[in-house]
């Protein structure tokens, strides 16, 4: 049985009072006995605070991202031991905003997989089309060479506790949500592809949403069999409307 996972990717967002207020609204809004995992991911640079300020919850902490190095000559880079250090579990790798507004390629991607997995942190390794691409129907070859770049580079096993999110591009940030059947569609997909190298790793893979998830689409998305939690960007910053995505999770458990 997967369970499920709601995450908060906060973006560049937030502050060290607006955080603190944030982060007490969600603690409190949450009930002790939740049956969904709960993550945040502040930007860098409140990682500790929000570390701090998470304390004696289980709510989780990741890091939007890492560097694919892990020391030396990289000026502003932030390696994955370094978030593990100040309390991080997780760790983003592979978000659209980095694959198409920074450049980064699959190849890099991949890297950075394996540096959190090194480190010893689980990655949650995100996919997902543009609106070209689905429109020119390339959405299966567009998640399976993402996927493909980062199965072929390490062993099935190393996937075995990480989380992949799928986020259609043209989703994310734009209020047009994946209908559950569009996601459902791809997620099961994702699925086989991790499948045809090992059933058991694929069946209790989690597999998220991302992309204009909100507390009105929620359930119906979690739904889905192959959704196992979502990957909420604008609607991780009011606390009400995260805290009640959550509980439509944990009604899908
Ligand atoms: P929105 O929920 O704002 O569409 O962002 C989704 C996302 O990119 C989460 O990583």
């Amino acid at each position: 049985m997967r369970r499920p996972l709601v995450a908060g990717n906060w973006k560049l967002n937030g502050s060290r009072a607006a955080n603190v207020s944030l982060l007490r609204s969600i603690r409190t809004g949450l009930p002790a006995d939740w049956h969904c995992d709960v993550m945040v991911c502040p930007p860098f640079v409140y990682l500790a605070d929000a570390r701090a300020a998470l304390d004696g919850s289980s709510i989780l902490l990741g890091a939007q991202d890492t560097s694919a190095e892990d020391a030396g000559a990289y000026t502003g880079d932030v390696a994955a031991r370094m978030l593990r250090d100040v309390g991080c579990t997780h760790v983003i790798v592979g978000h659209s905003e980095r694959r198409h507004l920074r450049g980064e390629s699959d190849t890099l991607v991949a890297r950075k997989f394996r540096a959190v997995r090194s480190a010893g942190l689980q990655p949650i390794l995100c996919v997902g089309e543009t609106l070209e691409e689905r429109q020119g129907s390339a959405t299966e070859h567009v998640v399976a060479r993402q996927l493909g770049a980062v199965l072929d580079d390490i062993a099935v096993e190393e996937v075995a506790s990480s989380i992949i999110a799928y986020e259609p591009v043209w989703a994310i940030g734009t209020g047009h949500t994946a209908t559950p059947e569009q996601a459902q569609d791809v997620h099961a997909r994702i699925r086989a592809i991790v499948a045809a190298r090992d059933a058991r790793i694929a069946a209790e893979l989690r597999i998220l949403y991302g992309g204009s998830v909100k507390s009105s689409n929620a359930a119906g998305l979690f739904a889905m069999p192959d959704i196992d939690g979502g990957l909420v960007g604008g609607a991780s910053l009011d606390a009400a409307e995260f805290v009640r995505i959550c509980g439509a999770a944990a009604r899908n458990a």
